[in-house]
């Protein structure tokens, strides 16, 4: 499907990622969006876009926005922390707004959905894991509902007429991104103790980092270039960068030279994935390749993270 002219419900637009697709579609696409601000701003939605502020658990709220006059949806709202304080309740919600978003799209004819998944489908699987790799057993209540929410978009597009893509993340990185996520949260201990920086695990957890700008590029291009009833994509970068790596680029960048304290064992938290790395290879079949490396990425967002603070 090509992008352009189309309109465009994104779900979790006002979010890190969903504002910076909306920035790159709004120039040749109507592009709306519905988030409840529980997190992301309505600062970062593009003034070119129409906002809807809404609970997309409310069934009042997906009626509003998603009409029969939509070409795609990208559903990126979720309750995203991997270490939720109530994980059996952040799977209830991001499960229900799932299928509430999916029925109201097949009741009203919207044909086509963009969904982001996560590497936390696979849990400890081994690496480079492709997208064919099984058994898929996560080890965190997010990774269970990216899963099982993939699975419901599956009935959508095999039983019902919805085209899907549903893209599984590495780690995306870039402006705006928040506490919560390893870059900010350097940045914010070192500036609140340049002398030391505690690590959480033993900073040999090992992942892949993105950066959105190519995250939202792999992206269009899979959707322009993929037409299966089941569109499901890696994205990552080749290469990974440890925690420790992660903590000496945000002090190199920050122009300290701290001590690193670790907390201990081979997780940051229950249901930290330690390594991950993402074949992407399927991707590469569809003529996309990243430019950046890891490192790359963990850096550029670093910069661009201080100098939001500027
Ligand atoms: N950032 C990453 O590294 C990463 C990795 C893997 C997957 N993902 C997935 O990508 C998507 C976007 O992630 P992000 O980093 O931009 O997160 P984000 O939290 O910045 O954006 C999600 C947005 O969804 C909104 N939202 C949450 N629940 C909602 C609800 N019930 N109704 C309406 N809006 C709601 C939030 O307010 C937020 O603005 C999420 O689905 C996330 O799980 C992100």
């Amino acid at each position: 499907m090509q992008l352009s002219g189309k309109r465009v419900l994104v779900t979790g637009g006002g979010g890190f990622v969903g504002s910076h697709l909306a920035e790159r579609l709004v120039s040749d696409n109507d592009v709306r969006i519905v988030d409840s601000f529980t997190n992301g701003s309505p600062e970062w939605v593009p003034a070119e876009a129409t906002v809807v502020e809404g609970d997309l658990t409310d069934p009042a709220v997906v009626e509003e926005v998603i009409t029969d006059d939509l070409d795609v949806v990208f559903h990126f709202a979720a309750d995203k922390a991997v270490d939720s304080d109530d994980p059996n309740a952040q799977f209830g919600r991001n499960n229900e707004l799932t299928e509430r978003v999916l029925a109201r799209m097949e009741a009203v004819g919207v044909g086509n959905v963009a969904f982001t998944s996560s590497s936390t489908v696979y849990g400890n699987a081994p690496q480079p894991t492709p997208e064919d790799f099984a058994p898929l057993e996560p080890i965190s209540m997010y990774g269970a509902s990216k899963l099982a929410c993939e699975s419901l978009i599956a009935v959508y597009a095999h039983s019902h007429d919805v085209t899907a893509w549903s893209f599984r993340f590495a780690n995306i990185v870039g402006p705006r991104l928040q506490l919560g996520a390893v870059i900010p949260d350097f940045i914010a201990k070192l500036e609140n103790d340049p002398s030391t920086l505690e690590i959480l695990g033993d900073g040999r957890q090992e992942k892949s980092y993105m950066h959105v700008t190519e995250c939202i590029d792999a992206m269009v291009h899979a959707i322009e270039t993929a037409d299966a009833p089941v569109n499901t994509y890696n994205l990552g970068t080749r290469t990974t960068t440890s925690v420790t790596r992660i903590g000496e680029i945000v002090a190199e960048e920050m122009g300290l030279d701290p001590e690193f304290e670790f907390t201990g064992g081979s997780q940051g938290w229950t249901g930290d994935v330690p390594r991950m790395r993402l074949s992407i290879e399927k991707l590469g079949a569809l003529g996309w390749r990243p430019e950046d490396s890891s490192d790359d990425a963990v850096r550029r967002a670093t910069r661009e993270l201080l100098d939001e603070r500027q």
